[in-house]
């Protein structure tokens, strides 16, 4: 029989409890799935892509459903699920606003790899409001995010946010002395 191959793609700065749910979901659903990790320097991720791996690699754990192995990527995600032999892409979705960004990306996927199916995995209702971007913002402002990361993760992003090389504070954009708004900002805000 063939093997089932999803691949699993996403930023993963850092892994949250959420992505660990989902990840556990998909194990059900094929024989080998391929955590894709985006090197995504655009984006300025809080995590080098080495940092992001080696905290998912610790925290997937070996499980009856289907291994698991944890890749970089850069470039189309189509390509790299060629490349692996994937004819899945699994997506976790949490809430409505997921969704829009989400049907856009799995129809240009679609069309730029017709036999490769995106699927949508919805993670337990309590991780519906976890995110990455949200859990580093809680842990820079000094919360707790102990119960929304794996362990390793959470001691990451205290001590991320502990060193000032990786929590570099933006400047203000200098005031007018015009008196006038800066563009972009609306009244009353
Ligand atoms: O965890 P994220 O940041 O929501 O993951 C986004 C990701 C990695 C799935 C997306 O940015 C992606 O697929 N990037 C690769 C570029 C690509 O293939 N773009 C065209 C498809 S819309």
């Amino acid at each position: 029989m063939t093997e089932r191959i999803a691949v699993y793609p996403g930023s993963f700065d850092p892994i949250t409890n959420g992505h660990l749910d989902i990840i556990e979901r998909a194990r059900g659903l094929c024989d080998r799935l391929v955590l894709a990790v985006l090197v995504n320097d655009e984006k300025r991720p809080l995590f080098s892509v080495e940092e992001r791996i080696a905290l998912i690699r610790e925290n997937v754990l070996p499980s009856d459903g289907a291994r698991v192995e944890v890749r970089e990527f850069s470039g189309l995600l189509v390509d790299f699920a060629r490349s692996v032999g994937a004819r899945m892409i699994v997506r976790g979705l949490r809430a409505m606003s997921d969704f829009e960004y989400e049907f856009q990306m799995a129809l240009m996927n679609r069309r730029l790899a017709p036999r490769v199916e995106t699927v949508f995995l919805m993670a337990k209702e309590e991780y519906s409001y976890v995110s990455s971007r949200l859990v580093k913002e809680v842990a820079r402002l000094g919360g707790d995010v102990a119960a929304l990361t794996p362990p390793g993760a959470a001691r990451a992003l205290t001590k991320a946010f502990a060193s000032p090389r990786r929590a570099p504070v933006r400047k203000r954009p200098a005031r007018r002395r015009t008196g006038r708004r800066p563009r972009g900002s609306t009244a009353g805000s």
